[in-house]
């Protein structure tokens, strides 16, 4: 026991050594002194059991009580030690937290998610194509005639090669048509690009959903059914819709979709023009030569296909005015719809 406490004293002088101890050296002196298994203090705290009583309660008190001494010495090296790093860095340590940047979808993924989840409950695969296609893809197999004015309307980025970007997400359809036979119902989003302005309604990239069915005896039926069901899972079970004659090379008829304005329901406001409708997407029958191009047999086959952009789409939603706004640097646009369908992930 005598040991014990003169022990104790000898390794009460280590604490002097605390306050000049820099950030290397301290971890070391306290391993040394408080460590778990070979610290010199805790060696003497795992003896204490072996005593008598009367030498446990005096020499347990002792090194209990330098313990404390020592655990305080310790914590306030550290603390001096990092206000001495923060004084360097300019670091405020008295200023309040932030809130953790949590992270989100994209309002247009999140928008492009659900789209593509309704048409997954009507039979829907999801398929993907790339982005920088050949102009067989992205307009011959489409039946565009070579220099045709429907290709000047989707000028491209052109690349090395014969590639270009694609200016729509139709390319799929072909690339689907080519490895899978009918019967085909797939949706196809992706990145899109165009010579166009950046300005309210138009950005140079942009998203698109493709959709595409191939089957025996499908008719324009079950394209308005479809569409129809689709937008009123989307926009609210009261909403209606209505199709005009289009005009695209890869359909035949060709139709684009309004659907009544779901921000003002139909009554008119900025968001439609004051029309009560909003323009949703274009689709149509697809052309036998489209099927032909696929070696799909265009006599026994009949197909119908959609395209839509799920950045109009949400800004006929929400009423956002600007199509710009979903890309600018600063989040505080996008945070506010951190919570929209499913929320940030
Ligand atoms: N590819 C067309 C565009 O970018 C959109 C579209 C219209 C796709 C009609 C279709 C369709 O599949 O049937 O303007």
């Amino acid at each position: 026991m005598r040991d014990l406490l003169a022990a104790l004293a000898e390794l009460r002088e280590r604490l002097k050594e605390i306050p000049q101890a820099d950030e290397r050296r301290l971890p070391d002196v306290k391993t040394e002194i408080l460590g778990r298994k070979a610290g010199a203090l805790t060696r003497i705290l795992g003896q204490v059991p072996q005593l008598d009583p009367a030498s446990r309660k005096e020499v347990g008190g002792a090194a209990n009580a330098l313990k404390r001494e020592f655990e305080a010495a310790f914590d306030a090296r550290e603390r001096a030690l990092k206000h001495a790093a923060a004084a360097v860095s300019g670091v405020d340590l008295t200023l309040p937290g932030r809130a953790a940047w949590r992270g989100g979808l994209h309002l247009i993924t999140q928008v492009v998610d659900e789209i593509c989840d309704i048409f997954r409950e009507l039979g829907f695969t999801r398929a993907v194509g790339p982005e920088a296609e050949t102009e067989w893809y992205n307009f011959g197999a489409l039946n565009f005639p070579k220099d045709h004015p429907a290709i000047d309307a989707q000028d491209s980025f052109y690349l090395d090669g014969g590639y270009l970007l694609r200016t729509h997400t139709s390319p799929v359809q072909v690339r689907t048509m080519e490895q899978y036979r009918p019967p085909i119902r797939v949706v196809s989003p992706g990145q899109c690009y165009r010579r166009d302005p950046f300005d309210p309604s138009h950005s140079p990239v942009f998203e698109q959903i493709e959709g595409l069915v191939v089957d025996e005896g499908v008719s324009f039926v079950d394209l308005k059914a479809t569409l129809s069901a689709w937008a009123r899972r989307f926009f609210g079970a009261e909403t209606r819709t209505r199709f005009s004659p289009s005009y695209f090379p890869f359909t035949e008829p060709s139709a684009d979709m309004q659907a009544t304005c779901a921000v003002c329901r139909g009554a008119g406001c900025p968001t439609c023009k004051h029309t009560g409708w909003i323009e949703i997407l274009g689709s149509g029958m697809v052309h036998p030569a489209v099927l032909d191009n696929c070696k799909i047999d265009s006599e026994r086959y009949t197909g119908f296909a959609f395209g839509m952009g799920p950045a109009r789409i949400a800004m006929a939603r929400h009423g956002i005015p600007d199509i710009r706004l979903f890309f600018e640097s600063d989040v505080q646009f996008l945070a506010q719809f951190a919570d929209v369908a499913g929320g940030a992930r």
